[in-house]
Parts: structure tokens; C-alpha cells; sequence
């Protein structure tokens, strides 16, 4: 017998969502889930998650979680995009063919444009590609296809500007000079966050569970210095941390012992659980919301669509600074933690946007 929890379908866990698709194709062992969250601002664009979820149930609830933070963040970045993501249930390591691609992209075909695709965790230019031979809505292709190449460049240019923001509201200079930044995870964005940080000449310290990833920051960067762990680093004396490695790394602990006065990073997600916020808004810490400074990847693949300028993107980018100086002004204004603040933004823009649609056109 199930329990009314486990019974929970589609349209109990979604939150407002339009649409959602489940695509199967047994020879090639593709089991897909694209959802839609919005299309209030225009098609949604969100990227193709390939990860072996240990069931549907799983997948679904991420797919749905991670749509409808895709129309927040196109929202808030003043994109004419809604939310849409996707997941590829199962290991890409071992089931990821060109076959189960183009399957996948002859899906995406189907929904006309509603949904266009991109990479996420286990998809790669090379792979938006191969489902492009199927499917004309499709962003994050290599440099060779007209595509943006690696998005990490003006995520982390985006996250450095809402940092700055944040540093002009906290200390009332626009700059990271001379502050301690703790950076937790040099990956791809961290790496590139950290080069911004050091020419803004910032106190860097880092720290990532691969040592290869701190040696190559390191390598580029001798002066920057690296502790053992995330628990260690949220402990030493910093004036801002930036969680750049998972989801999650904002909970209860973290915030009672960080001597930061800002939080600003690129991973998603970062509130471990609801009420977070206001725990970081009464300990005195900014925290810079998660999809408003991270939205520099989306603005670089949404690029592709009018044809993809680097130049022209990376302007767009930069107007992180000005949506962040927004979002706290109004979190003053309105007396409530930014992450609320960028919620009703993003809300605000969707419905005042959005409703334009009601206003007839002949097709
Ligand atoms: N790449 C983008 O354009 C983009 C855009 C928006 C958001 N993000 C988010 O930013 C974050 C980083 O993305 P990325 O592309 O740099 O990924 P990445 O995989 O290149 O880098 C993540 C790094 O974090 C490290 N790491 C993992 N667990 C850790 C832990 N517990 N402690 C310390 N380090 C740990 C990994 O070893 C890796 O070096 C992710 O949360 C991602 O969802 C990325």
C-alpha cells in the first residue's frame, strides 16, 4: 500500500508548472523528463541534467525544482525567456550514445520551441551537437556550431559583479580590494571567480575536495591560499564567502559560525532549507541570492539565439551589478532578506511582462 506521500504525482509536486513530458525510448535506454515552468516571458530555456537518480520520483522532483529556478532567474536577469529543464535518467558514463541523443533531441523537437535545451551536469557542448542533428532548440554548442562555448566564464564575471554590489552596500566602495574572500570549490566557475578576485587585488583563500582543481588555481595564482576543507574555511576570519562547489552549503552550522559580512557564490541553490535567509539577515551577513548572481551562464547561451556576440553578452552581464544593488535596496525598502526581495522582483516582472501576451496580435 502506499502512503499519500509516495502517491504524490505530477501535479501535486509541481509549483505551477505548465507542462511537463515524460519521453521514453526503450532501444536506445532513454528516459527523459522535460519540464516547462513558465512561459509568461517567452520560451524556456534550461539545460539537460544526464545523472542516475535512484528513481523517477527523484528525477521528477529535481527536474520541477530546478524549472521553476530556470523562470527566476531568466526573469530576474531581463531575459525574454521562461523556465524550462530537463533530466536524462541514468549514468552517462555507461548509457550516453549519439543514438540516445537524437532521440532525446527529436523530444525537444517535438514541443516547437516551447523548450530549448543546454548543458547541465553530465551534458557538454559536443552533446547539445549531436542532439542538434534532431532538433532545431538547442543552446551551449561548441564554438565550431556558432555556440557560446564554456558558460562558466560570464557566470563567474556575473558572480563577481553582484560582489561588488554587495561590497559597495557593506563597506561603500564597489571593490573587493584588500577584503578576504573565501572561495569554496575552484571548479570551472571558482577558478575564473578567483582570477576577477585577485585583480580586483582581494586576500584569496580556496579550498576544493579535488587538490588537482587548488593546484591549478594555485599555479596561476601563487599567492592565493588554500585550506584543508569547506569546514575549515567557513571558519577563518573572511569578509566574504563564495560557495562556488554544490547546493545546500548555506545551513544552520554554517551560518552561526561564518565571520563573513557577505555571501555571494555561484552554486545553486545555496539555502539548505527555508528560513535560512532570515537566520543570515539577522546574523548581520548579505547574502547576494543565488540565481540573480549566477545568471551569467544562462545570459551567455541565450546569446546563441540572436547569433552569439561575446562582447554583447558579457555587457549584458554586467548589468548583474545593477539587478543586485536593486534587490537590496528593495530588501531594505520592503524589510525583508534579499532573497525575498529577488523573488518579488522576478514575480513582478513575470506578471507585468507576462500579461503583454493578453494584448492581441494577428499572427
Ligand atoms: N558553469 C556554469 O556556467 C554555472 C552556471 C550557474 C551555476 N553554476 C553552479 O556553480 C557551481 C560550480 O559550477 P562549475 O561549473 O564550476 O562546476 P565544476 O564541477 O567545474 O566545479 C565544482 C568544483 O567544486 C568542487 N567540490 C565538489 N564538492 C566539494 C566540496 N564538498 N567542497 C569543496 N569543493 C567541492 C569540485 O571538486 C569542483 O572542482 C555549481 O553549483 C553549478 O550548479 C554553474
Amino acid at each position: 500500500m502506499t502512503t499519500p506521500q509516495q502517491s504524490a504525482g505530477v501535479f501535486e509536486l509541481g509549483s505551477g508548472h505548465e507542462q511537463v513530458v515524460f519521453c521514453h525510448d526503450e532501444p536506445t535506454g532513454l528516459k527523459a523528463i522535460i519540464a516547462i515552468h513558465s512561459t509568461a516571458l517567452g520560451p524556456g530555456l534550461g539545460g539537460t541534467r544526464f545523472y542516475p537518480y535512484a528513481n523517477e520520483q527523484d528525477a521528477l522532483e529535481d527536474v520541477l525544482n530546478l524549472s521553476k529556478g530556470m523562470s527566476y532567474k531568466a526573469a530576474l536577469a531581463g531575459l525574454d525567456l521562461g523556465g524550462g529543464k530537463a533530466v536524462i535518467i541514468g549514468d552517462p558514463a555507461k548509457i550516453k550514445t549519439e543514438a540516445l541523443l537524437r532521440a532525446y533531441g527529436r523530444f525537444v523537437q517535438s514541443l516547437h520551441g516551447r523548450y530549448y535545451t543546454a548543458c547541465d551536469v553530465g551534458t557538454f557542448p559536443e552533446d547539445m551537437d549531436n542532439i542538434a542533428r534532431e532538433c532545431s532548440y538547442v543552446t551551449g554548442r561548441t564554438v565550431a556550431h556558432g555556440g557560446a562555448g564554456d558558460s562558466s566564464v560570464l557566470t563567474a564575471f556575473g558572480v563577481f559583479q553582484g560582489m561588488r554590489a554587495a561590497a559597495e552596500v557593506t563597506w561603500g566602495a564597489p571593490t573587493l580590494h584588500g577584503r578576504t574572500v573565501g572561495v569554496a570549490g575552484v571548479g570551472k566557475v571558482g577558478h575564473h571567480l578567483v582570477t576577477h578576485l585577485v585583480d580586483d587585488g582581494a586576500d584569496v583563500v580556496v579550498t576544493d575536495v579535488d587538490p588537482a582543481a587548488v593546484a591549478r588555481v594555485q599555479a596561476d595564482h601563487p599567492q592565493v591560499r588554500a585550506v584543508a576543507d569547506t569546514t575549515e574555511l567557513v571558519r577563518s576570519e573572511l569578509d566574504v564567502y563564495a560557495p562556488c562547489a554544490l547546493g545546500g552549503a548555506l545551513d544552520d552550522e554554517v551560518v552561526q559560525v561564518l565571520s563573513a559580512k557577505i555571501v555571494c557564490g555561484a552554486a545553486n541553490n545555496q539555502l539548505a532549507h527555508e528560513g535560512i535567509e532570515k537566520q543570515l539577515q539577522d546574523r548581520g551577513i548579505l547574502y547576494a541570492p543565488d540565481y540573480m548572481v549566477n545568471a551569467g551562464g544562462l545570459i551567455q547561451v541565450a546569446d546563441e539565439l540572436e547569433g552569439f556576440s561575446f562582447d554583447r553578452a558579457k555587457h549584458r552581464a554586467a548589468k548583474i551589478y545593477d539587478t543586485t544593488a536593486q534587490v537590496f535596496a528593495l530588501a531594505s525598502e520592503e524589510g525583508v532578506p534579499p532573497a525575498v526581495a529577488a523573488d518579488r522582483l522576478a514575480e513582478r516582472r513575470m506578471k507585468e511582462v507576462g500579461r503583454l501576451r493578453g494584448i492581441w496580435l494577428k499572427g
